[in-house]
């Protein structure tokens, strides 16, 4: 009988949110003082430009802050790019590493991914490692052969439930509205939660699952739901306070 661990519900900002934005993570701390302990760790993860700002802003509040990407290499001369180490100095517990948009649009290979996990864990963070299939992987019947993969090239060895969480997110299924069934969901994430332990025992029995792609207020209690689901991370309606608020109160 799996144990039951505590979900994560995080939020994924995206490239949107400027210094005006942090009214929504004030009025999403205003909802879960009223609401009462929530029962579900609560994450956002801004641009990098408001991770400090909305730190500030969530201070006494459950809203944990987290960055959307750092660097593999702890500094140095990389123009543009922000280490883990930076996030971690602004007040950010966690950093997304290896999300599809940037598999896609930076040619994110699993072996970067991994060393970008392994940075963060040296600074300290959470590192939310994302693996998820293409529709056409899907349409071959791939999908759970190329999860496989993503896990074994983008984890670090001998990971802590603690530090590191899996996020599944089917490429086809972010911003689009489309979720996969529920069976799939569950598929997918008993598979995952198989090779976690396989790989790392006690450990992997507890690394927490998220499931990401079109969760919303709406079909949030029944994907929170399923087995081996331990969390979300929600896009586009963790924009909102009010939307992403009915995504954190669904995971009670
Ligand atoms: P979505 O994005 O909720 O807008 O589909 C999810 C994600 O990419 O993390």
């Amino acid at each position: 009988m799996a144990r039951r661990i505590k979900p994560l519900i995080a939020g994924n900002w995206k490239m949107n949110g400027l210094r005006a934005s942090k009214g929504e993570v004030t009025k999403l701390a205003r909802k879960l003082a009223r609401g009462g302990k929530p029962a579900c760790d609560v994450l956002i993860c801004p641009p990098a430009t408001i991770v400090g700002l909305l730190k500030e802003t969530a201070k006494g509040s459950p809203v944990a802050i987290g960055g959307q990407d750092c660097h593999a290499a702890a500094s140095g001369a990389h123009t543009g790019d922000v280490s883990a180490e930076m996030l971690k100095d602004l007040g950010a517990r966690y950093v997304i590493v290896g999300h599809s948009e940037r598999r896609a649009d930076h040619g994110e290979t699993d072996k970067l991914v991994r060393a970008k996990a392994e940075t963060a864990h040296r600074a300290g963070l959470t590192a939310i490692v994302c693996v998820g299939e293409t529709e056409a992987e899907r349409d071959e019947g791939a999908a759970l052969k190329v999860i496989r993969r993503q896990l074994k090239g983008s984890l670090p060895d001998g990971i802590a439930a603690r530090t590191t969480v899996v996020a599944y997110e089917p490429v086809w299924a972010i911003g689009t509205g489309r979720t996969p069934t529920t069976e799939d969901v569950a598929k997918v994430h008993k598979e995952i939660r198989k090779q976690l332990v396989k790989r790392f025992g006690d450990e992997g029995e507890k690394v927490r699952i998220l499931y990401g792609g079109s969760v919303k207020p709406s079909n949030a209690a029944e994907l929170l739901a399923v087995e081996n689901v331990n969390g979300a991370l929600v896009g586009g309606a963790s924009l909102k306070a009010d939307d992403f608020y009915g995504i954190v109160a669904a995971s009670a």
